[in-house]
């Protein structure tokens, strides 16, 4: 089942979502967190620091895993998914560092880098939620569209549109990677709940083929989060544009309203 929660714009997609968790973490003794980078959440991320320097929200005794990082590069390097976790988060609240996981990009062995965060990931459990951001060609974590998909963590080649997308967090675009660890389908749904977060003009496109497909399809990864039982799908008005009022009025079956707003 997933709802659906249409948001004004990115602000107040990113102010519900830091509800979401603040919620969560202050109802669990060890609260246990999927995390995403990229632009989506970066305002959920403003807003989860500025709660907990006011002390609304305390992560002390809170677990984290990410979904990926790339292949090749430090975590000191800026572009590393480590370094956005530490700038935008990590370094900013009161998490113990030794709970906050994200793959190892820069191990000569990527094969074991995989297989040691699917032992981190096993330790850990499963999440209380799992924060999901989407690419303009429907990859999930870097879940690329391809004809078979991982159920766990593995090596993955990047397709060519996500290294131009991606490119803009770089100086050039040879400098993306283009491989990258990433968490597969069996870890993304081991969660209670899933936050699918979309915003933007550049995903209409996505939006709109999310809100109407009607089969999972391997070329279009996030359509596997259909098969969770428990999927918010928190979207801003402006990435919902090219979705017709016909695709939301009618019974649209397994995609409900959300009531959260
Ligand atoms: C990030 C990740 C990616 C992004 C996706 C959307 O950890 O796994 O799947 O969620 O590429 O990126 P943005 O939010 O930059 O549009």
């Amino acid at each position: 089942m997933m709802r659906i929660c249409i948001c004004k714009d990115y602000n107040q997609m990113s102010v519900k979502a830091a509800d979401i968790i603040q919620g969560i973490v202050k109802n669990n003794q060890i609260p246990k967190l999927g995390l995403a980078t990229g632009s989506t959440p970066e305002g959920m991320y403003q807003e989860l620091v500025k709660r907990n320097k006011e002390g609304l929200i305390d992560f002390s005794n809170t677990k984290t895993v990410n979904l990926d990082e790339y292949l090749g590069i430090e975590s000191t390097n800026p572009c590393s998914y480590h370094y956005y976790m530490d700038e935008k988060l990590f370094d900013h609240i009161n998490i113990k560092k030794e709970n906050a996981h994200v793959p190892e990009g820069k191990s000569s062995d990527p094969i074991k880098a995989a297989s040691d965060y699917n032992d981190i990931l096993d330790s850990v459990g499963r999440r209380d939620v799992q924060i999901i951001g989407v690419g303009e060609n429907g990859h999930i974590a870097f879940n690329e569209p391809a004809d078979k998909l991982h159920l766990r963590t593995s090596v993955i080649e990047l397709t060519q549109n996500t290294i131009e997308v991606n490119s803009r967090f770089f100086n050039r675009i040879e400098d993306v990677p283009n491989k990258a660890i990433s968490m597969g389908i069996a870890d993304l749904l081991d969660a209670n709940l899933i936050l699918l977060m979309i915003s933007g003009k550049n995903k209409q496109g996505v939006v709109k083929n999310l809100l109407e497909c009607q089969m999972l399809d391997t070329h279009f990864p996030v359509s596997m989060l259909y098969t969770h039982p428990n999927v918010i799908l928190l979207v801003d008005e402006e990435a919902m544009e090219k979705v017709d009022d016909e695709t939301m009025n009618k019974e649209i079956g397994i995609i409900k309203a959300c009531d959260i707003l």
